[in-house]
């Protein structure tokens, strides 16, 4: 178990495929939605979509995503009208039965973004990686600092080491947290590269973090419906123990302590 609390294990992870180490170094990130009691921040939510809107969305699709979502109390919490508005300013979508495009509005779902130099749809992805593989690749120190998705994607966003190299007419980026230590994907943030509308300073690392935060909740909505509901039955179990525990004693009582034949 102490190894598996090592925050280094990871580094020495080794490659499945016999190439020294693998896996990227992924940063262990205090988000609010940890732990049973955990909650979304909603302007961390609202502020992350900023940054997915701003930056990401350039290069990358959110196509299982409908837009009304953006209301949820357990999401973003956006008023009506504002999702509205942004549905309307998103990419226009073909509509089958108009036989044309027309705008977004808040039932469809957000753009799916495909073609050369396009990356990879974020509607999941933070539960499609994981950022904790150790120790020894075997995944067990999981069970103490979780999976590891939004860690993965606000180390690959602060991960870039500033060096480039091109192969074969691509042009790599340095990054420790990326597999393999190179990714094609530019450095996508610099500070400043949004301005917020709540006033928090737009580091790299805070807009890492809040829009990482904001592909949790992409990536699984319903997580604070989860966690109530799972507290509550965890507190129901222990409460039907303790009932029972007393039921069986109530029952056995007259057979106990009975003189012996
Ligand atoms: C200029 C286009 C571009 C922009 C802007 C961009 N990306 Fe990417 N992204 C890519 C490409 C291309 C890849 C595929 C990289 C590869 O596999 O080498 C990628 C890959 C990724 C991955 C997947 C890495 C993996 O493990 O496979 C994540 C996560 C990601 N981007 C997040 C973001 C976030 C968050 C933003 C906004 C802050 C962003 N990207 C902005 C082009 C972009």
């Amino acid at each position: 178990m102490e190894e598996a609390l090592d925050p280094g294990a990871d580094e020495e992870a080794v490659d499945p495929y016999g190439g020294g180490s693998y896996y990227g170094h992924t940063e262990d990130v205090a988000f609010s939605f940890e732990g049973p009691f955990g909650r979304f921040d909603q302007f961390q939510l609202q502020r992350g979509l900023q940054v997915y809107t701003e930056v990401c969305a350039a290069c990358h699709g959110l196509e299982f995503v409908p837009i009304r979502t953006l209301s949820d109390r357990n999401g973003p919490g956006l008023p009506e009208n504002q999702v509205r508005a942004y549905a309307a300013e998103l990419l226009p979508i073909f509509d089958p039965a108009l036989g044309e495009e027309r705008p977004r509005v808040p039932t469809d779902h957000f753009p799916s973004i495909e073609g050369a130099g396009m990356g990879p749809d974020l509607s999941v992805m933070a539960k499609a990686r994981a950022g904790f593989h150790g120790p020894y690749g075997t995944g067990i120190n999981q069970l103490v600092r979780g999976i590891g998705g939004p860690e993965y994607i606000y180390s690959l966003l602060t991960g870039y080491t500033g060096q480039e190299k091109e192969e074969a007419g691509t042009l790599y980026y340095g990054n420790t947290a990326f597999p393999g230590g190179w990714i094609s994907m530019a450095p996508p943030l610099s500070d400043d590269r949004v301005t917020y509308e709540d006033g928090t300073p737009a580091t790299v690392e805070q807009m890492s973090l809040d829009v990482a935060a904001f592909l949790m909740w992409t990536a699984e909505p319903k997580m604070m419906e989860r966690k109530q509901v799972g507290l509550v039955s965890v507190l129901f179990l222990i409460l039907l123990t303790v009932l029972l525990y007393l039921t069986n004693k109530r029952l056995w009582a007259p057979h106990k302590n009975k003189p012996k034949h």
